[in-house]
């Protein structure tokens, strides 16, 4: 039975002048916010503003430096994530925790028996998960590892787990970032209905249609201070962008420059297979070109560019690169080719996260021997720096371990580092996935201008938009192959839509 708290008003919790600072970064400075209950809370702001600092100062993770917190009207000091859950909140972090091997079942009561003191026994565990299942709205095979199921899935686990522990404030921190548009679209929904179920929800995200979408209230953060926070009512996208950046910004794509047709073929791969993710894989990109590569989940996209790139074993293939065929066998073996790839996952982004964002950039590349002069190794951190501040960030965080680093920072971090070698070949999955409004634009022009240096890119992404606004020949892929190219005038929304649905247009329309 879910009892219901009375809906919307009363305020669930309450910030006043919350500071954070680490290590002398102000991450949060002087921050008032009230989250009513059983309302979704956006926080919005530029990558490093402060939001999942805030987010996870109200879930227990840190403790503020100065300020109070109140709960249910009570003032709290939270040491870690158990105390607040006490209190009924938990947070869904930008990285997931689950344990990968259990089941779905498993995980969602891990850690629930000890607190209600029984050790839940298999059937009652089994009728618990349907009525939590229930409860939620939406359910999950509960015997299946979480290993195997998608990301949107494991999320659903981690809902469900989160209600297990009855909470009834969730901070989600970017829950839909590495999500397709459907199941972002699924997530929503859930929290609306969660929302109506009478739990609290506060929703980080960089997209700004989906938080007007859904949020009842937002916050605005800037450098770690409230820039404002109310009702979403006549928020707009340009409205919050304006007081995230504190000035109007053109979100609109750069104009892209021309390939010229004749440039030299820089990647040629012909006849890549790889069982039961896809095959018959023959394309070119040339000197200055952005190939975009669109179609639905699961359509093999992803797949093919782990395959160039040598992280997933092809079956067949042939892989020329400025005219020499390779034998590409890992990533090593694509970096010495000269082939670089901005992996969709953060997880295995290729960041050491421990060393710092100048010892990522110039890490000599998996396995490159290092036997530079020092003079070499100077430059390189100059030009390491030059690349840092071209990709937008700071280099005032050049000296401090990649782990402190907000999210969409990261992210940065991991394009300098490849743009350091100038690769022959950029592969960019989903590029501009977890950064704010204002650097999505510094990395289409960063893109763009690659391209124009002579560089082939490969664009990736979901956003269809995006490869649009983007690439100068588009290849849609559908169940592992390519079924269609796109360029001058069938290089529109529509015509890479209907390629993408064709042969499921009647189940997609149902
Ligand atoms: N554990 C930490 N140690 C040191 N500095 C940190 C730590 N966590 C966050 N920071 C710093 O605090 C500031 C705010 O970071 P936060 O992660 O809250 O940003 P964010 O708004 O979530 O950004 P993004 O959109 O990129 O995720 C940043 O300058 C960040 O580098
Ligand atoms: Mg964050």
């Amino acid at each position: 039975m879910v009892m219901r708290e009375p809906a919307g008003g009363a305020d669930h919790v309450v910030a006043r002048s919350v500071h954070k600072r680490f290590a002398g970064v102000a991450a949060l400075r002087a921050v008032d916010v009230v989250v009513r209950r059983a309302t979704i809370h956006a926080l919005v702001g530029e990558n490093g503003a402060g939001k999942s600092t805030l987010g996870r100062l109200i879930a227990g993770v840190h403790a503020a430096d100065g300020g109070v917190l109140e709960v249910d009207g009570r003032p709290v000091r939270y040491s870690s994530p158990r105390e607040a859950l006490v209190d009924g909140i938990t947070i869904l972090a930008q990285e997931l925790t689950l344990v990968e091997q259990r089941s779905v079942i498993e995980n969602v009561f891990l850690g629930v028996e000890e607190r209600t003191g029984a050790v839940l026994r298999r059937r009652e565990m089994r009728a618990r998960y349907r009525q939590l299942s229930e409860e939620a709205g939406f359910t999950v095979d509960a015997d299946a590892e979480v290993a195997t199921l998608r990301l949107a899935d494991k999320q659903k686990v981690e809902i469900l787990r989160a209600l297990a522990r009855r909470a009834r404030l969730i901070v989600m921190d970017e829950p839909t970032a590495a999500l397709t548009t459907e199941e972002a679209q699924q997530l929503l929904a859930i929290m609306r209905d969660l929302r109506s179920r009478g739990t609290t929800i506060i929703f980080v995200s960089h997209f700004l249609e989906d938080v007007l979408a859904v949020a009842d209230d937002i916050t605005v953060l800037r450098d770690g201070a409230l820039v404002r926070s109310g009702p979403a009512t006549g928020e707009t996208v340009d409205s919050l962008v304006t007081a995230m950046l504190g000035r109007p910004t053109d979100t609109a794509f750069p104009r892209k420059q021309p390939a010229a047709a004749d440039a030299p073929v820089r990647l040629s791969v012909q006849g890549l297979r790889r069982a039961g993710s896809f095959s018959d894989i023959s394309f070119e990109v040339r000197s200055g070109e952005i190939l975009g590569i669109a179609g639905l989940v699961g359509a093999g996209r992803t797949e093919v560019a782990r395959g160039i790139f040598g992280a997933d074993r092809l079956d067949a293939g042939r892989i020329v690169v400025d005219g020499v065929a390779r034998r590409i066998r890992r990533p090593r073996d694509a970096v010495r080719a000269g082939i670089a790839m901005l992996p969709e996952s953060r997880k295995d982004q290729g960041l050491l996260m421990d060393t710092t964002v100048l010892g990522n950039v110039t890490l000599a590349h998996l396995g490159e021997v290092s036997n530079r002069s020092i003079i070499d190794r100077r430059r390189e951190r100059r030009r390491a720096l030059d690349v840092l501040t071209e990709v937008g960030v700071d280099t005032a965080k050049a000296r401090v371990a990649v782990t402190t680093l907000s999210g969409g920072n990261q992210q940065k971090t991991l394009f300098a580092k490849w743009l350091l070698k100038r690769p022959a070949v950029l592969i960019a999955d989903e590029p501009t996935r977890g950064v704010d409004v204002g650097s999505k634009r510094v990395i289409y022009d960063l893109l763009l201008s690659l391209a124009a240096d002579g560089m082939s890119v490969v664009v990736i992404s979901s956003e269809l938009e995006e490869v649009l606004g983007l690439a100068h020949r588009v290849l849609v892929m559908r169940e592992g192959r390519i079924v269609s190219e796109h360029v001058g005038s069938s290089l529109n929304q529509e015509a890479v839509l209907h390629a993408a649905f064709a042969s499921t247009e009647g189940a997609a329309a149902s």
